[in-house]
């Protein structure tokens, strides 16, 4: 299997959490301090070698692929003026990869946004972010830590992370054994399970990294948790036969789903940018 080369975004949701903010602007799209989310992540992708994102997009998210776009009235406007650099960092960005959009019809759970970017993908390991997941790390990102045991174990990965107990129920929730320092062999998991049946308070963050032959696990699996298809069962599936991995991540976190969170990173972002 060759190197990964390509991010998944699953970037379909509505962002209820965010009403009214979320109205006419994706929730991908809200910034922390002046870059959007789904930038960071898109970022963090190209920090860990990636070339190539694909994004699944649904009803009401143009403002990303504009984004992801060189808009010449702005360039046109600023050219020469102190504001140009402003754009840099976003130019290096748009330059530095190519960006393919899938949209998602129908709203059916993570893992039917993963299985609807099968398309973008084909039959190579990829890795997923989930934008409102903000991870920062001083030296390798986060999914740059996993693409390096990526390359070791050729195998799915997830990112986890300890949790208080009493939150086990917002998260996808693994259990297994340690072969290294800070990556356990998967042979659990369960989708958002409540405290008391939570097999350990590891929870699975935003990131992963996948084998192909979890697109056909998805088309099998059948709507579990909340009624939607969900990646933490198709990826149950891999663990049974030893191929997944997770991994206690180097770095923080934010939970940029919650207005708590976002306020948090906004303020960590604040204070570093100083
Ligand atoms: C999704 C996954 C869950 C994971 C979480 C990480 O849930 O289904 O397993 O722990 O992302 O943020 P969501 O937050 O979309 O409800």
């Amino acid at each position: 299997m060759s190197k990964i080369k390509k991010c998944l975004f699953p970037a379909a949701g509505y962002g209820t959490r965010f009403l009214p903010a979320t109205k006419a602007i994706p929730k991908e799209m809200l910034p922390v301090l002046t870059k959007p989310l789904l930038q960071y992540g898109v970022e963090e992708a190209i920090e860990a070698g990636l070339n190539t994102m694909a994004i699944v997009t649904g009803r009401g998210k143009r403002a990303i692929e504009d984004h992801f776009d060189i808009s010449y009235e702005l360039e046109h406007q600023i050219k020469g003026s102190s504001k140009e650099e402003y754009l840099t960092q976003i130019r290096k960005v748009i330059q530095s990869c190519t960006f393919s959009y899938t949209r998602q019809i129908e709203m059916k759970g993570l893992g039917h946004a993963i299985l609807t970017g099968e398309t973008l993908i084909g039959e190579e390991s990829f890795a997923v972010i989930l934008a409102d997941d903000l991870c920062d790390n001083e030296k390798a990102g986060v999914l740059s830590q996993m693409v390096a045991l990526y390359e070791k174990y050729k195998c799915s990965i997830v990112a986890v992370e300890e949790v208080p107990m009493q939150e086990t129920n917002k998260y996808g929730v693994i259990a297994g054994e340690f072969i290294e320092d800070n990556l356990l062999k998967v042979n659990d998991m369960v989708e958002k399970p409540n405290p008391k049946d939570a097999p350990s308070n590891l929870a699975i963050i935003g990131r992963y990294i996948l084998t192909p032959d979890i697109f056909d696990i998805l088309r099998e699996t059948k709507p579990g948790k909340a009624g939607e298809i969900q990646i933490t069962d198709a990826l149950l599936e891999q663990a049974k036969k030893g191929n997944v991995l997770a991994y206690k991540f180097e770095g923080k976190r934010f939970d940029c789903g919650s207005v708590d969170g976002f306020v948090e990173a906004t303020n960590y972002f604040y204070a570093k940018s100083k």
